[in-house]
């Protein structure tokens, strides 16, 4: 088996919650992004885009999400919108992966979103190549218009992730994968 069988085979996501400094450098992100824009783009549209979130910055994002949140009389939900600003927060590094997918003649919407799915999940295996620990997450403030605005995000885009990005620091565990007899199957037709 060789190496990248290997690391397929035990690949994992670490919690943002536990990512830590040291940080990519500048010079690391440029080449975490370069891996990841080399994805299948049918017709080469490039219909995404990346945009790093600092520290300061998320902090300030923060703020405004939280004031948003306040706004909100769902006190379970507002619960669980504080804990996820919380976490937008946490990792050392958070790298927004934009789809910027738009009607074009011959390349569905669909497969250009696919395909900013693609980079997400090229961005995450990047940051493992550096070393480095990464999360793919979403949460209600990547789909909340006002908090769309904030984040530099256009009417006609859409969040495919927040890859959290940083040093892991903690074990990571094993996560029930489904049955490949579950997934897969030789062809038969439905009609
Ligand atoms: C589009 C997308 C959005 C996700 N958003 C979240 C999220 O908001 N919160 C969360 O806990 N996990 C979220 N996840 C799941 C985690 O990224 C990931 O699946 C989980 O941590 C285990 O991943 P692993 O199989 O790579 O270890 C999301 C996954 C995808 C594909």
């Amino acid at each position: 088996m060789n190496e990248l069988t290997e690391y397929l085979k035990t690949r994992r996501s670490d919690l943002a919650m536990t990512l830590v400094e040291p940080a990519p450098n500048e010079s690391e992100i440029e080449t975490m992004i370069t891996l990841a824009s080399r994805v299948p783009d049918h017709g080469k549209l490039a219909p995404w885009r990346f945009v790093e979130y600092g520290f300061e910055d998320r902090k300030k994002l923060a703020e405004n999400m939280g004031a948003l949140s306040d706004q909100d009389a769902d006190i379970d939900r507002k619960e669980s919108r504080v804990k996820e600003i919380s976490r937008f927060q946490s990792a050392p590094l958070v790298i927004g992966v934009i789809s910027t997918a738009t009607a074009h003649p011959k390349v569905p919407e669909w497969e250009q979103v696919l395909s900013a799915g693609a980079a997400t999940m090229q961005l995450l295996i990047a940051a493992n190549a550096l070393g480095y620990g990464s999360q793919w997450l979403t949460g209600w403030y990547t789909r909340d218009v006002n908090v769309l605005k904030l984040l530099g995000v256009s009417d006609n885009e859409q969040v495919a992730g927040m890859v959290h990005i940083g040093s892991p620091s903690a074990q990571k565990t094993e996560r029930t994968r489904p049955e490949l007899s579950d997934i897969y199957s030789r062809y038969s037709p439905l009609i």
